[in-house]
């Protein structure tokens, strides 16, 4: 596709006296000798579309020809048969529309000429020790071949100066894939809200939302599911999902498809038996009208904190309602009081990466960031009463939390993840809809 050979071009251009070089991520130990499921890094994937581990990309800006260079694995008919095709080293300049190709075998052999006669390079150290070495290695030739007659690199600087910032604005393609994302979600959702019912496991509740991302298309989940039933919503990053769901409890469920290596992240949070108790149903509403008034600031000019600010001043206000805090709104706000019910942040970048990259202040590092078109942030406000708070009985133990993923729009937000239900009424027709034959 021709958006990574774009991005390719930006970058060679922005590199200027510059080179970079960038790894495809390394295979992560799961226990003994099995391994976790390869998953590309988000960087390396962003300029080449490449899904095969062992492989560097290298941009170098100032060669005449083999400005962007791909070490990949060569074919092995022995590696293939066991472990999965490869692109292999002669397909892949025209597949990819890199300028060359070569075995990864020889990146050692041949990085000291792309770093001969450039003064920086931009180059993530300390993720990989033995990508570290070759990058080392390379140095130390570059400069003894250059020693009389020019330069080798002496600034060394994060890649992601450059390309976090060109990730944090999402092209046309990328907001189309996140959309379908969170299209995929949402049928993960919906068939997890039918399916609900008291007695039911949180695992068979995960594995009833995930099996709908993968018969709808998903590769992968965004991140590890949190099916938290009861009092274990109140556990920010629950993912045992061990427990069996009870009626009279609410259900909080953060989960989202990935597709094509973009995430998606979505919480609604319902009641098991299909009815809000009182105390759940007051909860729930501040929340919801706490992500409501959010979701509006994600337009561009505001930044990320307004939409935190405006989610803070409704669950505050809120929580004073309820009697679960005291005193004034403003001095409530003002000491933060509200922390002992709502702990985190109201959102964060979303991208490749569900925790997406990209700076949330301007280059002075103090400036909040104005929200731009092309932006994608997720909303996600929740309050937490843990078990064991001074409040009245009937409170203790709600989780809720609701989180949609919200592109900031040329005119205001555009939710990514629309059209999955949380108002009240919605959730009460539809939850267990699915699951009277199943029912106790
Ligand atoms: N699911 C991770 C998050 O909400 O940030
Ligand atoms: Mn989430
Ligand atoms: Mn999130």
């Amino acid at each position: 596709m021709s958006s990574f050979a774009d991005r390719r071009a930006t970058v060679l251009e922005r590199l200027e006296d510059g080179v970079m070089i960038v790894p495809a991520a390394t295979h992560a130990l799961r226990n003994n000798d099995t391994e976790y499921q390869y998953r590309q890094s988000s960087d390396f994937y962003y300029l080449t579309g490449f899904t095969e581990p062992e492989a560097v990309l290298v941009l170098a800006p100032h060669r005449a020809a083999e400005r962007a260079t791909l070490f990949l694995r060569a074919r092995d008919r022995a590696a293939e048969i066991w472990n999965g095709r490869r692109l292999g080293v002669e397909a892949a300049a025209e597949a990819l529309g890199v300028d060359a190709a070569y075995p990864i075998e020889e990146l050692a052999q041949r990085l000291p000429d792309a770093l001969a006669g450039t003064r920086r390079a931009f180059v993530r150290l300390g993720d990989d020790e033995r990508f570290d070495r070759t990058f080392f290695h390379a140095l130390g030739a570059a400069r003894t071949k250059t020693r009389r007659t020019g330069y080798a690199p002496d600034t060394f600087v994060d890649p992601a100066t450059i390309l976090h910032e060109l990730r944090l604005i999402k092209d046309a393609h990328e907001i189309e894939t996140m959309r379908r994302a969170a299209g995929i979600t949402r049928l993960g959702h919906l068939a997890g809200m039918r399916a609900t019912h008291p007695g039911l496991t949180e695992y068979e509740l995960e594995a009833i939302i995930e099996h709908a991302y993968r018969v709808n298309g998903a590769q992968d989940t965004a991140y590890s599911s949190i099916v938290a039933g009861g009092d274990n919503a109140t556990i920010l990053h629950y993912n045992t999902n061990r427990e069996t769901l009870r009626a009279g409890e609410l259900v909080l469920v953060d989960s989202a498809a990935e597709l094509d290596l973009y995430a998606s992240d979505v919480t609604r949070t319902w009641p098991v038996d299909g009815r809000f108790t009182a105390e759940q149903r007051a909860v729930y509403e501040i929340v919801l009208a706490a992500q409501k008034a959010a979701i509006a600031e994600v337009r561009p000019g505001a930044h990320v904190r307004s939409a935190h600010e405006a989610a803070l001043r409704v669950l505050t206000a809120g929580l004073l309602d309820l009697g679960l805090l005291t005193g004034s709104l403003d001095d409530a706000l003002e000491k933060e009081r509200y922390k002992e019910f709502y702990m985190h942040g109201t959102g964060h970048w979303i991208g490749l990466d569900v925790h997406d990259v990209g700076s949330y202040t301007l280059r002075d590092g103090e400036t909040k960031r104005p929200l731009e078109p092309g932006m994608v942030v997720t909303v996600e406000p929740g309050l937490y009463v843990q078990r064991d708070a001074a409040v009245a009985e009937h409170f203790r133990g709600i989780g809720v939390r609701i989180e949609d993923d919200v592109l900031c729009g040329p005119a205001g937000p555009d939710i990514l993840s629309d059209g999955i239900p949380k108002e009240i009424d919605e959730l009460e027709a539809i939850v267990g809809s699915a699951a009277a034959a199943h029912a106790p």
